[in-house]
């Protein structure tokens, strides 16, 4: 696996593909707006709690097919920070399905050499929480093969507002002149800033927006909206995303 580095802006995303043989070329980074848990469950008469466990089974199967397909980076919409708006019993649901598949999947991660990382502030969540989540990121810290990126209390503005804040702060201290500022500089304080440029950005369930996900590292994405409820959606729909995104002409603003 090529060393990760800070992402680059515009036209150097270009490099960021690797050429599968007699076929287009692998996304290293996806991105997965999981949409659609809710209908899901309600087209079975299903309480949304159903939706939202069938939805970390597809979170399963979909980082494994990644991971075999040569993916190098996925990065997982788990929880907004817009997602506390929800009633409470559903937010408690969804903090109890992050515990469970970090203790039902760490050890196949660990094994796998998948090294999981977190966007977004998730210190916000309840300590023990917080604990398992750090815990979760230690021992996979050293591994060496994919990344799985889990955004966890994680909204796009949030995230430039602080690197905004933080760059701003270095100037006022005189350590940076705001004239120095560039889109790498502003990149290396994006919580990405460890993963490779995003490539495709898939949101399942017919809807067609980004809500506040990923704002900045969508810039030269490929973006693909597909009609699929998330729990529905598998190896075989990643499979299909991918293809698209191999014949699509990327063109970076040139010819
Ligand atoms: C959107 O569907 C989905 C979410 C807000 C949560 C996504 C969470 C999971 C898939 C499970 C937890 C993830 C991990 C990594 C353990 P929705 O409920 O808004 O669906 P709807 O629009 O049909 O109501």
């Amino acid at each position: 696996m090529r060393p990760l580095g800070a992402a680059s802006a515009g036209a150097s995303q270009a490099a960021s593909l690797v050429a599968v043989p007699g076929g287009g070329a692998v996304p290293r980074h996806v991105a997965i707006i999981m949409d659609g848990n809710g209908r899901w469950a309600k087209k079975r008469f299903l309480p949304r709690f159903a939706g939202h466990k069938a939805g970390v089974d597809a979170v399963r199967n979909v980082t494994r097919a990644a991971r075999a397909m040569g993916i190098e980076a996925l990065t997982l919409y788990a929880f907004s920070s817009e997602n506390w708006r929800r009633p409470a019993e559903e937010v408690s649901d969804l903090m109890g399905l992050l515990r469970h598949f970090i203790r039902s999947d760490l050890d196949e991660l660990t094994r796998e050499n998948v090294r999981l990382c977190v966007i977004g502030d998730y210190h916000a969540f309840s300590p023990d929480l917080v604990a398992m989540v750090d815990d979760a990121i230690a021992r996979t810290a050293a591994n060496t093969g994919p990344l799985l990126a889990i955004a966890l209390n994680y909204g796009a503005h949030a995230e430039l507002v602080l690197a905004a804040r933080r760059l701003a702060e270095r100037a006022r201290d005189g350590v940076l002149d705001p004239a120095s500022i560039d889109a790498a500089m502003v990149e290396g304080e994006l919580d990405t800033r460890d993963l490779p440029p995003l490539d495709l950005m898939i949101r399942t369930s017919g809807e067609q927006r980004l809500s506040n996900f990923l704002l900045w590292q969508a810039a030269y994405a490929e973006l693909l909206f597909v009609d699929t409820l998330w729990p529905d959606f598998d190896g075989d729909a990643l499979a299909e995303a991918v293809a698209a995104f191999g014949v699509r002409q990327r063109r970076y603003g040139g010819l």
